[in-house]
């Protein structure tokens, strides 16, 4: 049960930094969806003592618990990814002042009849979607209550801020509405789970070129140096991590051409550490790189798109210790690569020198831990890989 609601509440210092960073000074109105015990609403009614505050949730074990903390709220046992959320509750779209979330977010809704509200709410870029993360559906439902300029402090996942497949969310969040501040949070804040989470604040449907303030948090909700970012560098990534890379360390890390343009293929490998030692041959894995003992290999003989060949570069795309470790490849044996290893090919051996030798550098490897995604077993993505600049 605990787990199918995505019940990871909030730790104390997080909910407090969520409410004390948001801007509004005396709203008539707060909404808390999927208040859960209430860990955000408890700091928003004391900085807010005028306000009127309401919380929703599925759970209906949370009604007695709920009124008796909060007596004043006004308490709504829903469904948040119903769509007939409005007849249902005691305001209509565009009513409120400021909306906190901690949303759920494991599960999958399809989005099958939540086509209006995207358009509504200006995630249209949600529509090409099958189906969406809960949080996605608990952003929207929080926009559409929200009036222009009401303000919104929610938590939302990594992929939103960093993935690839959010680029367009992105942009729309970044046209449609007014991003004040992402505050990366650090791993595993959310108890029983490894997800990594981002608090985000806006103001919904209004536009702004100010610069978004960027900044990280520790698990006290005190918060890293802050950054203030235009609006334009925030579409590709949102995340402290990322941005304070390109603003703070190597600038002419921005200069060269990305090896996208160049002949160049990069491979992953299609067998695990495990069907490679059931194979009985010698193989590359992340534990292995520059270690292999080549004199004593054993392999099938025949070169195939999953072999190495003199000239390759083999990276580590996972882990972490092991993320960003990688070997030049100097002898003629065609041996197979690991999944977990990318084979970089270029068709020039000169460019994959320069590649080899700028990315082992203190430089590139700060770049390769910038753009990695994830928590605990980090991940470096092919698309963000093929960014990589060379002269
Ligand atoms: C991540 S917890 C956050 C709880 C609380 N707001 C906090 O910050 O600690 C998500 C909450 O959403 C509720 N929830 C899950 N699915 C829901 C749904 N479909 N509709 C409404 N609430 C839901 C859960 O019961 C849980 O209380």
């Amino acid at each position: 049960m605990r787990e199918t609601l995505s019940r990871h509440y909030t730790n104390s210092g997080i909910g407090k930094l969520l409410v004390s960073n948001m801007k509004s000074t005396s709203p008539n109105s707060v909404l808390d969806m999927g208040i859960g015990t209430g860990c955000l609403t408890q700091y928003a009614i004391k900085r807010w003592t005028e306000a009127i505050f309401y919380g929703t949730d599925i759970d209906e074990n949370l009604t007695d618990l709920l009124l008796k903390k909060f007596p004043t709220i006004k308490y709504f046992h829903i469904d948040g990814f119903s769509k007939k959320l409005p007849k249902t509750v005691q305001f209509n779209n565009g009513e409120i002042d400021v909306a906190i979330c901690n949303p759920p977010y494991n599960e999958k809704v399809p989005i099958n009849g939540y086509e209006e509200l995207f358009e509504l709410t200006g995630l249209s870029s949600l529509k090409n979607f099958k189906s969406v993360s809960g949080d996605l559906i608990f952003l929207a439902q929080n926009l559409r209550f929200l009036k222009p300029g009401g303000e919104l402090g929610i938590i939302v996942p990594d992929s939103i801020i960093t993935g690839h497949n959010f680029h367009n969310l992105r942009k729309n969040l970044l046209d449609n509405h007014s991003i004040d501040s992402i505050i990366e949070l650090p791993d595993r804040v959310f108890h029983k789970t490894e997800a990594k989470a981002h608090i985000m604040t806006l103001r919904a449907h209004v536009s702004s070129d100010k610069p978004v303030y960027i900044t990280s948090s520790n698990e006290n909700g005190i918060c890293d140096e802050a950054l203030l970012v235009e609006k334009s560098r925030l579409v590709e990534r949102m995340d402290f991590k990322f941005n304070s890379y390109h603003a703070h360390r190597y600038p002419p890390l921005s200069s060269g051409r990305p090896i996208n343009y160049l002949d160049v293929d990069v491979s992953r490998g299609n067998r695990t550490k495990i069907d490679l030692e059931q194979k009985g041959v010698s193989y590359y894995h992340t534990t292995n790189i520059n270690e292999l003992d080549i004199k004593n290999a054993v392999y099938d003989g025949n070169p195939s798109n999953r072999t190495v060949k003199r000239g390759d570069v083999l990276l580590s795309r996972v882990g972490k210790r092991c993320l960003g470790k990688i070997e030049f490849i100097n002898h003629d044996l065609p041996i197979e690569f690991s999944d977990c290893l990318y084979r970089i090919r270029f068709s020039r051996t000169s460019e994959a020198e320069i590649f080899y030798k700028k990315i082992k550098s203190t430089e590139g490897q700060d770049w390769l831990s910038a753009i990695s995604h994830g928590t605990c077993s980090k991940v470096i993505s092919k698309a963000d890989l093929m960014n990589f600049k060379i002269p």
